[in-house]
């Protein structure tokens, strides 16, 4: 009964986000889309020749955003679970983490890449100190893959939630990044922890 009401509530909530509605309308997979759109027309960071690679893509709103504006680069998706296809994006089902698809991501853009976008959130526990900081630790794997592949004025842009462990990245994409920009768009739920960390150009030290 009182899961009855919680999903009515869950239902009465989504119908009356306008980013919810908005996705529908535009035939974006994910509300998602949107924080992705904001942040491009804020850092101006998808550009048409580029390659990216968007970690944590499933259900596929970043995806698709970047197709719209990567019209002739390399785009690679990469989540553990499915994702129904998008033109012009290539998609590798795992976990990013494992060796063999790490050695995958390297192995297809056989040049620097350009933008890595990191949208991965770990599966909620229903802990939500424990929940922030999983989240965290995939975001510090995320940017030392990204400062492997990425090219010398690259960028890294990850989603983190507010806890303990944000000290922690923000000091790491400090160290290897010359810009670092803390950033939450307007349709990231104001309830919500969720903000984003933009880096820009690999340090050299
Ligand atoms: C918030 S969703 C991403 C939404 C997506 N950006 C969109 O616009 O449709 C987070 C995704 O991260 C994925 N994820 C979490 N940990 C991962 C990991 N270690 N490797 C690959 N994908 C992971 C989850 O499977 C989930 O699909």
């Amino acid at each position: 009964m009182k899961k009855n009401k919680a999903s009515k509530n869950w239902l009465i909530k989504k119908n009356r986000d306008p980013y919810f509605k908005q996705s529908k309308i535009l035939g974006y997979r994910s509300r998602s889309a949107f924080k992705l759109i904001e942040m491009n027309k804020k850092f101006k960071f998808l550009k048409k020749d580029f390659s990216v690679l968007d970690l944590g893509s499933s259900p596929g709103g970043w995806s698709q955003v970047v197709t719209r504006e990567v019209r002739k680069g390399k785009i690679l998706a990469v989540d553990k679970n499915p994702m129904e296809k998008i033109n012009n994006v290539d998609f590798i089902e795992g976990n990013f983490n494992d060796t063999n698809i790490s050695d995958k991501i390297i192995l297809y853009f056989n040049n620097r890449v350009n933008v890595v976008l990191s949208d991965m959130a770990a599966n909620t526990s229903g802990n939500k100190t424990l929940d922030t900081y999983r989240t965290g630790e995939l975001c510090l794997s995320a940017m030392s893959l990204a400062k492997k592949i990425l090219s010398q004025e690259g960028v890294f842009l990850s989603k983190i939630f507010m806890g303990s462990i944000f000290k922690e990245i923000n000091e790491k994409a400090k160290k290897s990044f010359k810009k670092v920009v803390i950033y939450k768009p307007e349709s990231s739920k104001k309830e919500s922890k969720e903000i984003y960390i933009f880096c820009k150009g690999i340090s050299e030290i």
